[in-house]
């Protein structure tokens, strides 16, 4: 996972529900960025303001840390973190606003759209801003989306120009997306499994 965010500006990430998805994918981010004494800055969003705060309590018990300290939540107006926070969950209205006010998406190294596909006017908002602020400027900035279930090929499509790799299992209309795209040669599938556009 570590290996394909670093290689491809925009991920997809699937799995089971439980699979560690929202806890685990920004811990192995930020591991990875420790150990080699990288700087990251990484926001996860989440579509409920409970879940921002049970994943952020979530991942700071697994480490023992104090919950504001290196891992944050900001929902609405209660901020829960510091200078010293680089691993940020937050509402997705919390990161269009935070966004939309900067103007840019490089304050992050990594951003982490979870439950993608949730369709919800915010969300929809959010993979708009990102692409556009992604195209725009054309910043390092790291993006994977997370998610369970359906609702894939909206993604697909959205994105469809930042796209660079998928891991994810194959659904039919993926496979269907997939066998039309390569027929047109703007799709490659390595033999890993991953989809890149
Ligand atoms: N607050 C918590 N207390 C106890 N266990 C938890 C808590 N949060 C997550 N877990 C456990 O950690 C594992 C990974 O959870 P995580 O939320 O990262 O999964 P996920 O892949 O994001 O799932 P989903 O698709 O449902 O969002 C799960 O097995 C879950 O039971
Ligand atoms: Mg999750």
């Amino acid at each position: 996972i570590i290996k394909t965010i670093e290689q491809n500006p925009v991920v997809m990430i699937q799995g089971e529900t439980g699979c560690g998805k929202s806890t685990q994918v920004p811990q192995f981010i930020l591991f990875q960025h420790m150990k080699y004494l990288k700087h990251c800055n990484i926001v996860v969003t989440q579509p409920r303001k409970i879940a921002a705060i049970s994943v952020a309590k979530r991942v700071c018990a697994e480490n023992g840390w104090e919950i504001g300290g290196l891992c944050g939540y900001q929902v609405g107006l209660e901020n829960v973190s510091s200078d010293h926070t680089c691993l940020l969950f937050c509402t997705t209205g919390v990161l269009l606003q935070k966004l939309i006010t900067a103007k840019t998406i490089d304050n992050y190294t990594h951003v982490i759209l979870d439950e993608v596909h949730e369709r919800s006017q915010e969300m929809d908002f959010t993979m708009l801003t990102v692409r556009k602020l992604l195209r725009e400027k054309c910043p390092n900035v790291k993006v994977s989306f997370l998610k369970g279930c359906a609702g894939f090929m909206f993604v697909l499509l959205l994105l469809l120009h930042h796209i660079t790799s998928t891991i994810a299992s194959i659904n039919e209309l993926l496979l269907h997306y997939i066998n039309k795209q390569l027929q047109t040669g703007d799709i490659d599938v390595g033999n890993n499994g991953c989809v890149c556009v």
